[in-house]
């Protein structure tokens, strides 16, 4: 029974693992997107055209590995007893702040597909940046476990 948990755990973290590297890739790639779109004119056949991209890499990419995402971190959680430690308070704390950003991105891209363009492209590239600060401390402080 306990090398099926052992062995079910490491499933559990290869999967988690992948599903966060899908989900990082859509959360880089999507304010890129929005810098591009926004070059376009606002009623041109190619501003429709990202407006396309940005719903299917939000339907296709984002939403799915973000769940999935949650789901094996949780179930690792439990598996592991990091509940009481101090690494993985630190951690959720950063991936909700992640998730928001991915909230703040999604309703973004409702917004552009409404016409609505209330960031500038230099704004859209620093909000790009920010996964990935969060991802340096997230798996800094997976792997190393500071405190
Ligand atoms: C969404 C909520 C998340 C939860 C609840 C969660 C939870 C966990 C837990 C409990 C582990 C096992 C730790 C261990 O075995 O030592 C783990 C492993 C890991 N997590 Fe997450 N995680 C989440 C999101 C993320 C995100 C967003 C990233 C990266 C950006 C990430 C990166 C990792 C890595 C690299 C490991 C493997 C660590 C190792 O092998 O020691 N996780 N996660």
């Amino acid at each position: 029974m306990h090398d099926t948990l052992a062995t079910l755990y490491y499933w559990l973290k290869a999967g988690h693992i992948i599903f966060v590297i899908f989900w990082m890739a859509g959360l880089f790639m999507l304010p890129r997107l929005f810098v591009y779109h926004q070059e376009a004119a606002p009623d041109s056949p190619e501003n429709a055209v990202w407006i396309d991209r940005e719903r299917k890499l939000l339907k296709i990419i984002l939403m799915p590995s973000i769940v999935v995402v949650w789901v094996l971190g949780i179930l690792l959680a439990y598996a592991s007893g990091a509940w009481s430690q101090g690494w993985f308070h630190a951690k959720l704390l950063l991936v909700l702040g992640l998730s928001a950003y991915h909230g703040y991105l999604s309703a973004y891209a409702g917004k552009l597909a409404r016409g609505e363009r209330t960031l500038t492209g230099k704004q859209l590239r620093l909000l790009n940046e920010v996964p990935g600060i969060a991802v340096a401390l997230i798996v800094i402080l997976v792997i190393i476990k500071p405190f």
